[in-house]
């Protein structure tokens, strides 16, 4: 008999949520059901999503911003089968390969002047686990400085840069010498680097949870405030990086040079775990200094060829399709769309953002009845208000997006790149309906509200 994955799913389709219960994390499942995301998707192209019945679903969640260039994108899905096809000394290790070469040279010409080396792992944890040991040995000195709400991956060393309480708790200890200070605060980094002990500080350019952007100052003084003291100063774009926000590196906004930047997501086209590190020669060479430091940090799998092929052809498919300038574009009317309703709703407080990296941000209403609404569902769970945006979004408007993060009232909007006038019309005109649902207290959205906030309590008990 042979061996048919199309063949195993059309045996098991209707099953993949009684095999999670089963055998997988049954917690999710429950999510899922609870809220009305339990679909059967059965394709994807592009920024959309197709269920067993046909429905289309725009796409605003994207992998969690892995879909930059859109699901299974031709030319990715071309370099692979070629790739595969080769029959290829992948993975040789005693050997260095010709992707991996290929693929830091055109990684390299995008970053920085000053970053020139690469290094390649699986996934945005493990670059950062990287970032931390190449700052540790480079500059002989322990302490890691994070920011408050930052996220860089739930393996033990990036948990310790957790800004979010409830990722930690119950996992500790966590990794000694690390630090928490205030995203876009000069004086705490300062007050922090000025003890001469720090490595490195670890900042996402634009803050995935919550989508919070620094003023415009910010990035071009952490630069002189970590030389002056000595530490690296680190830009996980691991989220925001590859075109997301407008720029290919989302620092560039604001002119500054990292001694490293981190990478993930985007680069493995949708299709294979991948994940880097842009760095200096100096860090290069001090951690692999010698010849039997050559294997000193590493992972069995990094720079597999499938991983390197799928970087190659997302790089050339964000070139070819001036996928930067779409999100910059795309980004940019979308925010000043939904700003121009601000003055309608009262829910409503801003959308901000830089290109598709793009957040929602809800208030208490200022009429009585509507805060009285509001305060039932705050009372219930800090920020359960997003909910009343999300799931009529996607059950009414086949639009999936996400809360930005735990106890806040941000809705965030991380799309595939490549979104068109008719998706960006779709998003604004979904989102205005949703959001002027949310204000008729008597209307079907209230009873979701009062169904959500009666689970959030049941959970609390
Ligand atoms: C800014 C940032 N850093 C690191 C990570 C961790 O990446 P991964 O999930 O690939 O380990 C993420 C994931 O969401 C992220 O957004």
């Amino acid at each position: 008999m042979s061996f048919s994955i199309s063949e195993l799913f059309s045996q098991h389709f209707e099953s993949k949520f009684d095999l999670h219960e089963q055998y997988l994390n049954n917690q999710m499942v429950r999510v899922l059901r609870t809220i009305g995301y339990d679909k059967n998707y059965k394709k994807a192209v592009g920024q959309y999503l197709y269920d067993d019945a046909g429905n289309e679903y725009l796409d605003l969640l994207s992998g969690f911003g892995v879909f930059a260039i859109g699901r299974n994108h031709p030319t990715v899905v071309r370099a692979l089968q070629e790739t595969l096809s080769m029959d290829l000394p992948n993975l040789v290790q005693m050997d260095v390969s010709l992707l991996s070469g290929l693929l830091a040279k055109e990684i390299l010409a995008t970053t920085p002047p000053n970053l020139e080396k690469m290094f390649f792992c699986n996934s945005g944890t493990e670059a950062v686990e990287a970032a931390i040991k190449f700052a540790r040995y480079t500059t002989k000195r322990a302490r890691i400085l994070y920011c408050e709400h930052g996220f860089h991956g739930l393996t033990m060393g990036a948990l310790a840069l957790n800004g979010e309480e409830i990722f930690r708790e119950g996992f500790g200890p966590m990794l000694p010498d690390c630090q928490a200070v205030p995203f876009n605060d000069l004086p705490a980094l300062e007050a922090a680097l000025s003890r001469g002990d720090v490595a490195a500080f670890i900042v996402e350019p634009v803050q995935g949870k919550g989508v919070n952007l620094p003023d415009d100052d910010y990035f071009p003084e952490v630069e002189r405030l970590c030389k002056k003291y000595g530490a690296l100063f680190v830009a996980d774009e691991i989220q925001c990086g590859i075109g997301r926000t407008g720029k290919f590196w989302a620092i560039e906004h604001w002119g500054a040079q990292p001694d490293m930047i981190l990478m993930a997501k985007a680069l493995s086209g949708g299709f294979v775990p991948v994940g880097g590190v842009a760095m200096t020669t100096k860090i290069m060479d001090s951690v692999f200094n010698r010849m039997d430091r050559a294997v000193v940090h590493g992972s069995t799998f990094s720079k597999n060829n499938l991983a390197m092929a799928a970087g190659l052809a997302a790089l050339e498919v964000i070139r070819a399709e001036n996928l930067v300038e779409n999100s910059a574009k795309v980004g940019a009317d979308i925010i000043a769309s939904i700003n121009a309703s601000v003055p309608k709703y009262e829910f409503l407080k801003e959308a901000r953002g830089k290109g598709l990296m793009i957040a929602v941000e809800f208030q208490a209403p200022r009429s009585l009845g509507l805060k009285a609404a509001w305060s039932m569902l705050e009372a219930a769970n800090k920020g359960l208000f997003c909910q009343m945006i999300t799931i009529p979004l996607f059950k009414e408007h086949r639009v999936l997006s996400q809360v930005a993060g735990h106890g806040m009232n941000v809705v965030k909007l991380l799309p595939p790149l490549n979104l068109t006038q008719k998706d960006r019309d779709w998003i604004v005109g979904s989102l205005d309906k949703t959001i002027a649902d949310t204000h008729q207290v008597t209307g079907a959205i209230w009873t979701l509200g009062k169904n959500l906030a009666g689970h959030a309590l049941k959970n609390r008990k």
